[in-house]
């Protein structure tokens, strides 16, 4: 299929379907940045406890804001980092030479990711951290309170980009589970933060668009950006709040701490 994605393409766009085969689509070196937050598959201690519902791994059942399960989450530890390694190796083909990579993921599957990232041929050039400020508290243990995005490139990058200096810690609480649109939404704030590594007028793909965050937050930086979601669902609310905010419509607030 054509998604004419370079052809001069300026908007931002959600494509409902499974990344692994629609990246196979795309053209070679038409992407400045990939910006994405891929199913951990973790979330639990052993491989029974992740087959359960992603709602329950990820709490929002608890809520009075029930959200649909995610694609995905349920690979067990090898499968996870082959798949992992499938897709970045695709992604990798369609970014233009020296374009950045940035994946969230929690403390867990970090060293597969990492892997992953290198087998897929890709320059790893480091872990931020997210601190997510308000947590889970566990007697006797550490708050898990962070999250990481791993980043690299596609080969050498240049350090006389466009690009200013970026932080490596972002602050900044979970939207609060009241007005979430997808179990595991990334703060729009951080996601706005992140894009900025990407060159100006640079495309960038989410090949795990979820609630389309990260192509809000291009949007809203002014980059032109694609989103790949498999669930039906999560697609058309991703379009949906894409399309209320970029028109003005009041978008669902981020800014509420989660309770903890
Ligand atoms: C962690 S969530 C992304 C959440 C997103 N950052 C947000 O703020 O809403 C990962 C998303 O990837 C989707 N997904 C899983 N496997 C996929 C695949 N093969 N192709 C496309 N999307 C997939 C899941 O349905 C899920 O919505």
């Amino acid at each position: 299929m054509n998604y004419e994605l370079d052809a001069g393409f300026t908007g931002a766009r959600i494509i409902q379907g499974d990344a692994t085969r629609i990246l196979r689509t795309f053209p070679d070196a038409v992407f400045g940045g990939i910006v994405t937050d891929p199913p951990y598959a973790s979330g639990a201690a052993d491989q029974n406890a992740k087959q359960k519902s992603t709602a329950s791994k990820y709490s929002s059942a608890k809520t009075a804001n029930p959200l649909p399960d995610f694609e995905g989450d349920a690979k067990d530890q090898r499968s996870w980092t082959d798949w992992m390694t499938e897709w970045l190796l695709e992604a990798r083909r369609c970014a233009k030479p020296g374009a950045p990579v940035c994946m969230f993921i929690d403390w867990r599957q970090l060293p597969s990711m990492t892997d992953a990232l290198q087998w897929a041929g890709w320059t790893w050039r480091g872990v931020l951290v997210w601190d997510k400020i308000n947590s889970r508290p566990q007697r006797g243990r550490f708050r898990q309170q962070a999250e990481f995005i791993v980043w690299g490139s596609n080969g050498h990058m240049p350090s006389d980009r466009a690009v200013p200096v970026l932080p490596g810690v972002f602050r900044q609480s979970m939207p609060a589970f009241t007005r979430r649109i997808h179990q595991t939404e990334k703060p729009l704030e951080v996601m706005r933060d992140i894009v900025k590594i990407v060159e100006p007028g640079g495309f960038i793909l989410d090949p795990f668009a979820g609630s389309g965050t990260t192509i809000l937050a291009a949007a809203r930086e002014g980059y032109p950006a694609v989103g790949i979601e498999l669930s039906e669902y999560y697609a058309d609310a991703a379009t949906k709040r894409i399309e209320a905010a970029l028109a003005g419509a009041v978008a669902p607030a981020q800014d509420e701490t989660e309770a903890v």
